[in-house]
Order: structure tokens, then C-alpha cells, then sequence
């Protein structure tokens, strides 16, 4: 695959002074590539594997309960993913429209989420990944995301308002007053995960 890395978007030298964050334009060496797929791919499995056995256990007593359980626990588990990679890794879930504004992109974020609502919008197959490298305070990190599809089971918390249970849509309303994650059709591209890896946790 070719190798996605992109120009510093100049609104980003608006939001961040430049010495606190910068976006290199360098090419990743194939070596590299190699090793940051594979860290981000096998770190992205292990948080959708522990944030969806949480969702189905939560699910088992019903929607309402389950967004209960989310909304206390998706980050909470996050942090303890994050705490078993190590190695200075970070993992977070993200979207362009997000339910929990704790969850809202940064401007690197911004640009990979836009990068693949590029191909939604001309309905063409997302690309498997996509990769920056970003540098922050004289570090190098290497983000890795990875998008996130709607799939049926989304749709009770994700999708038609008008399709939900009304209990769940006060719920939602009331945990999440400006939440943009609804009317949500199966197979959109929802959002991604996004691993960042420090470049000392590469060999
Ligand atoms: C039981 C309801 C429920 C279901 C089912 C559900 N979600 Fe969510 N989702 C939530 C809640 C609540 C949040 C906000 C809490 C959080 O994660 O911080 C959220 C947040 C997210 C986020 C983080 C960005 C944001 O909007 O805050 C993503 C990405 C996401 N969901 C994707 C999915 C995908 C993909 C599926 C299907 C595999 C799914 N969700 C199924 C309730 C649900």
C-alpha cells in the first residue's frame, strides 16, 4: 500500500503553537510501516475485542442499560488497554460526528477522518489504514488509524432516532445533549481508532 502520509493542514499552525506540535511531511521507511501496522492493527483488536464483550454483556438487559454501561466504561476501558500496551502507546476512538465530546478529534485526527470519509463520499472501499507521523515537543509519534464501519448491531445506539426505543433516545438525550453519532445507516464509515506509538517503542 502506498504509503498515506500527508502535508501539515495550515489551519493546525492556527490551533497549536508550532514548537508544541508539528506534523513532518517525511516519508515512513517500509521497515517502519511494517512494524507500525502491525502494533496498531494487534492494539485496535484488543480494544474492539474488550469494548464489545462489554457492549454484548451490557446489551443482555437491554439497550437502555447498555448505553449505562458505555458511556461509564468505554473510556475507562480504553485507559486499561492503553495501560497493557504500554510502551508509551495511546489508544483512543474518534469521529467527525461524535456522541462523547471527550472522544472529539484533533487536528491529525481530523485530517485521517477526513481522509476516509474522502473515499465514503465517492463511495469507494476505505483503505485497510492510514498513517501520520506526528512530532510533539521534539518527539516523534507515529499514528496508526483504523476505520470503523456501521454494522447492524451499531444501529440500536447509532442509528435512526425515530427507529429507537424511546426510553433509550431520553437516555441518550439526557447523557448526551449535543450528540452527532445518530442516523447512522449500516455499512457508513462511523469513525476510526486511532493507536499512537511513540518512535523509541519501534526496534
Ligand atoms: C448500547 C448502545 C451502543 C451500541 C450498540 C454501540 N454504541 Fe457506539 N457509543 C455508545 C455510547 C454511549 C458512546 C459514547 C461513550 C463513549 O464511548 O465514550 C459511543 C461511542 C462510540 C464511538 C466513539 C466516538 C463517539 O461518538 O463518541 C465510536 C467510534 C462508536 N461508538 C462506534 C460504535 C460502533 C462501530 C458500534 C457497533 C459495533 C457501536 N458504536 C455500538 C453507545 C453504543
Amino acid at each position: 500500500m502506498k504509503k498515506l502520509v500527508t502535508a501539515v493542514v495550515a489551519s493546525g499552525l492556527l490551533v497549536f503553537p508550532i514548537s508544541c506540535a508539528t506534523k513532518q511531511t517525511a516519508e515512513i521507511p517500509p521497515e517502519k510501516e511494517k512494524q507500525i501496522v502491525q502494533i496498531g492493527s494487534s492494539a485496535t483488536k484488543k480494544l474492539l475485542k474488550t469494548l464489545k464483550g462489554e457492549l454484548i454483556k451490557g446489551l443482555k438487559k437491554g439497550p437502555v442499560n447498555a448505553v449505562d454501561v458505555c458511556s461509564k466504561k468505554a473510556l475507562e476501558l480504553t485507559k486499561q488497554v492503553e495501560k497493557e500496551l504500554d510502551r508509551g502507546i495511546e489508544i483512543k476512538r474518534t469521529s467527525l460526528r461524535y456522541r462523547n465530546p471527550k472522544n472529539a478529534p484533533d487536528i491529525y485526527e481530523r485530517e485521517a477522518l477526513e481522509y476516509f470519509e474522502k473515499f465514503e463520499k465517492e463511495k469507494k472501499p476505505l483503505p485497510k489504514y492510514y498513517l501520520q507521523k506526528v512530532e510533539k515537543n521534539g518527539k516523534v509519534y507515529y499514528r496508526f488509524y483504523k476505520p470503523l464501519k456501521v454494522l447492524p448491531v451499531c444501529l440500536t445506539c447509532h442509528g435512526k432516532l425515530q427507529d429507537m426505543d424511546p426510553k433509550l433516545q431520553t437516555k441518550l438525550l439526557k447523557l448526551y445533549p449535543g450528540d452527532q453519532a445518530i442516523n447512522y445507516e449500516e455499512g457508513d464509515f462511523r469513525g476510526v481508532v486511532r493507536v499512537s506509538i511513540p518512535e523509541d517503542a519501534l526496534r
